[in-house]
């Protein structure tokens, strides 16, 4: 642009936390607006009073520490994986091979790393601010070429072609996989969850208005982006590779892009179309949201707000619809508010047409950034929701254990536990076992029980036992081919999974964003984001686990597999972190010195760091901050000392983010910046990053002296 945009004033009525009403519109079709999907009269367990859980309900500190994981071993590290090597057994798909294990320190100790930065404080600067000591910079933005020939960002030119060979909008989940063993090269993986056509297209009035061509610009800015990376000069600073053959770069988009259905779903009724009549390949992919990174090397990519994609959900037979209603799709209207028309550039996005169209959409894909050639695949056997990412661990046996939450309010905690075993080794042969895991085992949907139940009366106020805590159990919904859930199939189970939760009485959570566990010790974080319903006339009230009505600001759940096995069918479970400013009594830090700690709202993705410690990035910071980045020991004298380590500009969320195993590079999705309404191309109400119009993108943050970050 010529000129540099003026700023807006910003217009913007907050509905959400800080979440501006473009926010909601854009990114989950104004679900708040809508009915709860889950009208369910499962219980929530404020209801229940389960004796003889309340007896057993202790927390058993301590009982995990046994795992032993170390890069190489047998229990592999998701957070820095190993690809496999090309053998004599096989044909080598993969041109160069890394091993991790001269990438990484080692992981050691017990995840009670102090970190040494400088908390920064709360802000609303249109910029990216890091503490002091450290640096940061833009790695990749949207409409950057990302396949060798691909063409660079003009933003009066954008075509369907040339945003496909570009790296697409709204990045959401990092992930960084090594290409060598010294840590020069290594791989980008991003998703790219959503479009914004307001600040995407010049003179933009409506989705209505938008030509055809510009419903399939936005259509591959949708996916996701294989990027190769080199570090700068041997600091943490990373930038994109532009020269050479770059065989890995690679888009993923929403309309060109083949994936494998597997599972026991694959081919099912649901999952049959006209275009499709075998139910077993469909073309693209949806907002993708989290994710996490396998220790095969893999990437995995929660399809999340995939209502918002559908019109005609109004013309569908009358059986069908509750099946619907219960994914936020309406049934009452041809065109839903916030509708995206895309049914103008490809009919299958109309379900008066394609009933089942909608039914491909809300799985786990996995991608396997080493082998371009290689179609993706949606792994039906991880269920069928707003899956928000899955992250995996291989338990002490060898079964690969996968957590999931459905993002959603009133919504479920899933985990997946493989049928087969994770094979060891760098062969050819050990990888090609690898990625058939996730294609059989058992689901499971979580249950959780409380210790202190009429103390409970939505204020957060603490239980007088000292903590939010209790026991709870993994149900289990369908192993293999066997449906454990009265009524339905195992093809209904995966592929209408909310139904199934209902059923079986799942717990009622204030919606279950990122969940990962920690490869130190094996005890698994959940980010609960908030639920302005919780409590809300007809809803469901404060329980333990989700302790406040009216929930603005969310809170994290830790859970604990009984005997530190990750396949176990029971846990306890405890809340280190009870979000907010720390000068409100309803908030908590794992019973560390509040003063000292930062304010922090609505926790989205976590992840971890090399020496165990707990980085948490929000969405929606009802406390009137940008959004930021933060990190808090969870282990020793240290834990829920949470400090803010950054923030993003004016109306972006921070995602990602992902830490390298050598602990010295952060990086994090910047996403939909300048996202205020009344903001255009024109008008942009934020300049990041280029200083002219707004535009999503991925940041490394790296430590001046060269050190690591943190301890
Ligand atoms: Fe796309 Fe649940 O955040
Ligand atoms: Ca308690
Ligand atoms: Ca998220």
């Amino acid at each position: 642009m010529s000129d540099r945009p003026r700023l807006l004033p910003l217009l913007t009525t907050h509905r959400h936390g800080s979440r501006s009403p473009m926010t909601c519109l854009y990114r989950c079709g104004n679900a708040c607006d809508h009915p709860v999907p889950n009208r369910s009269d499962n219980p929530y367990f404020g209801d229940l009073v389960d004796a003889e859980v309340s007896r057993r309900g202790v927390v058993r500190a301590g009982a995990v520490g046994a795992l032993v994981l170390g890069f190489g071993g047998a229990v592999a590290s998701g957070a820095a994986p190993a690809a496999a090597a090309p053998d004599a057994a096989g044909p080598p798909t993969v041109p160069a091979v890394p091993e991790i294990s001269d990438f990484a320190a080692p992981q050691r100790g017990t995840g009670s790393g102090a970190l040494t930065f400088k908390a920064i404080p709360p802000n609303k600067l249109d910029t990216l601010v890091v503490p002091n000591g450290y640096d940061h910079s833009v790695v990749i933005r949207w409409g950057d070429p990302v396949v060798p020939d691909g063409p660079g960002f003009d933003l009066h030119r954008q075509t369907a072609a040339r945003q496909a060979k570009q790296f697409g909008y709204n990045n959401d989940y990092v992930g960084v996989l090594p290409l060598d063993r010294q840590g020069r090269r290594a791989l980008l993986v991003v998703n790219h969850e959503y479009t914004n056509e307001d600040l995407m297209f010049p003179g933009f009035t409506s989705q209505d208005a938008l030509s055809v061509e510009q419903v399939r610009v936005a259509m591959a800015a949708h996916g996701m982006s294989v990027v190769e990376i080199e570090r700068v000069d041997g600091t943490g600073q990373w930038q994109v590779v532009r020269t050479g053959r770059r065989p890995y770069n690679r888009r993923v988009t929403a309309h060109g892009t083949r994936f494998d259905l597997t599972g026991p779903a694959a081919g099912s009724a649901f999952l049959k179309t006209a275009a499709d009549p075998r139910g077993r390949v469909v073309i693209g992919t949806l907002n993708n949201c989290a994710g996490g990174v396998t220790p095969w090397g893999t990437v995995l990519s929660g399809e999340e707000n995939f209502n918002q994609y559908f019109v005609g959900g109004d013309a569908v037979a009358d059986e069908v619809k509750p099946k619907l209603a219960r994914y936020g799709i309406s049934t009452t209207a041809r065109y839903p508010s916030g509708s995206r028309r895309w049914e103008r550039a490809d009919e299958r996005f109309d379900l008066a047409k394609h009933p089942n169209e909608a039914n491909r959409f809300g799985w786990i894909v996995e991608i396997d950034p080493f082998d371009p050639e290689r179609r993706p695949r949606k792994h039906t056997a991880l269920g069928r929701f707003k899956h928000e990412g899955a992250n995996v661990i291989v338990a002490r046996d060898g079964h690969v254990v996968a957590y999931l939450g459905d993002d959603e309010r009133f919504d479920y905690l899933y985990k997946f536990v493989s049928e087969k075993k994770y094979r060891t080794g760098d062969s050819w042969a050990a990888r090609q076992h690898n990625l058939s895991l996730l294609e059989s085992g058992t689901l499971y949907v979580a249950k959780l029980d409380q210790t202190s139940a009429a103390e409970i009366d939505g204020s957060g106020r603490l239980p007088a036992d000292g903590a939010f805590d209790g026991r709870g159990s993994w149900i289990k919904l369908v192993s293999g081919d066997r449906s454990y859930v009265p009524g339905m199939t195992a093809a209904e189970v995966l592929t209408f999974t909310r139904f199934a939760g209902d059923q079986v009485g799942a717990t009622k959570m204030d919606r279950p964003e990122d969940v990962e566990p920690s490869l130190r010790t094996g005890k698994v974080y959940v980010a609960l984001t908030n639920n302005s319903e919780r409590g809300a006339a007809g809803r469901p009230a404060a329980d333990e686990a989700n302790p406040r009505n009216a929930n603005r600001h969310g809170q994290i759940l830790e859970l604990v597999e009984d005997s530190g096995d990750n396949t176990a069918e029971a846990f306890a479970w405890s809340l280190p972190i009870v979000c907010g400013d720390p000068a409100d009594p309803s908030t908590y830090f794992a019973g560390y010195d509040k003063t000292k700690v930062s304010p922090v709202s609505c926790p989205d993705n976590v992840a971890f760091d090399a020496a165990g410690n707990l980085w948490i990035s929000t969405d929606g910071n009802a406390l009137g901050s940008n959004d930021g980045l933060f990190a808090t020991p969870v282990e020793g004298p240290e834990r829920g000392h949470l400090k803010q380590f950054l923030t993003v500009p004016v109306g972006a969320e921070t995602c990602g983010p992902f830490i390298t195993a050598d602990n010295r590079s952060v990086f994090v999705a910047v996403q939909h910046p300048g996202e205020l309404t009344g903001a255009s191309v024109e008008n942009p109400a934020s300049n990041w990053p280029d200083g002219d119009i707004a535009k999503p993108g991925v940041v490394v943050a790296w430590r001046l002296d060269g050190a690591p970050i943190g301890t």
